[in-house]
């Protein structure tokens, strides 16, 4: 079975994380098929909105770190670079179901939704700075606008992880739902977003991104950074802790 599933539901394209067995981790190749189906959906006229969500019992728990373990090695750039163009760039609407944790770039990548719907299992946390690593995905300036700044900087700073009822009186998603009701209810919205008129909606969705003109050049900036601290000793302690299951010790560090 496809890591990424991509199923065509009437004029809905829903798009499914599905690496269960390693809490659907992204790797290359699934930030690969995800960009190639956001190409589908901006280019088929018969697709006028996207869904993503996970397999399982858990959205997503971010970049694979035994791939960010690879790119510091190979000197690698990131490869959530095309992804997040990709993800910034897509032209219809995008609703989000999440179904328990949404790590890291599975919380940054939320706030590129349009409409994001949470099971009451939902959590979102993005642990940057614990391993060693700066934001991602415009996160440095959207989470600050979504949430203001000192809420964002429990988000981003400290990498607090907050539940689907904060997140919704944060602003942050739009509806909670029981766990069994998340696919129905994300279907539902998604099908009333793609019975609307699709010039009218993309227009829409244009002008509403349109104060948010800044979002592409901080991916940039924030990869520059992202790239130099994954090669960081800081970094290294992180994921060589994940990886043997044991907390990090960054007292070492200056
Ligand atoms: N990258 C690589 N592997 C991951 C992963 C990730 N982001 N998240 C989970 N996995 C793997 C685990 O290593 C484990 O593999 P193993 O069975 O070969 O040992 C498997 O998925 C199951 O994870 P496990 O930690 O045993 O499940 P859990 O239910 O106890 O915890 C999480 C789930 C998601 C809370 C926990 O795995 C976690 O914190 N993952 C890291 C999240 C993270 O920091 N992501 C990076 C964000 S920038």
């Amino acid at each position: 079975m496809s890591e990424v599933i991509v199923e065509q539901a009437g004029s809905v394209l829903e798009i499914t994380f599905n690496r269960p067995e390693k809490k659907n981790a992204l790797t290359r190749a699934m930030y690969e098929a995800v960009v190639t189906a956001f190409e589908r959906v901006d280019a088929d006229p018969s697709i006028r909105v996207a869904l993503l969500t996970g397999a399982g019992d858990i959205f997503t728990s971010g970049n694979d770190i035994k791939d960010f373990q690879t790119r510091a090695a190979t000197n690698e750039a990131t490869h959530a670079s095309p992804f997040l163009d990709a993800l910034a760039s897509l032209t219809k609407p995008l609703v989000g179901a999440v179904n328990g944790a949404a790590i890291g770039v599975g919380t940054t990548m939320l706030a590129h939704c349009d409409l994001v719907i949470a099971a009451r299992s939902a959590r979102f946390v993005m642990p940057f700075t614990s391993l060693g690593l700066v934001p991602e995905a415009a996160s440095s300036l959207l989470f600050p606008r979504l949430v203001g700044h000192q809420r964002a900087s429990a988000l981003l700073l400290l990498g607090e992880p907050i539940d689907a009822a904060t997140a919704h009186n944060w602003g942050f998603v739009n509806q909670v739902v029981p766990d069994t009701e998340l696919m129905t209810t994300a279907r539902a919205v998604a099908a009333r977003l793609a019975a609307l008129p699709p010039e009218a909606m993309r227009q829409t969705k244009a002008l509403i991104k349109n104060g948010k003109t800044d979002v592409k050049g901080r991916i940039e900036e924030e990869l520059v950074l992202f790239r130099q601290r994954l090669r960081s000793p800081e970094a290294a302690e992180a994921f060589q802790a994940f990886v043997e299951k044991r907390k990090p010790d960054f007292s070492r560090f200056g």
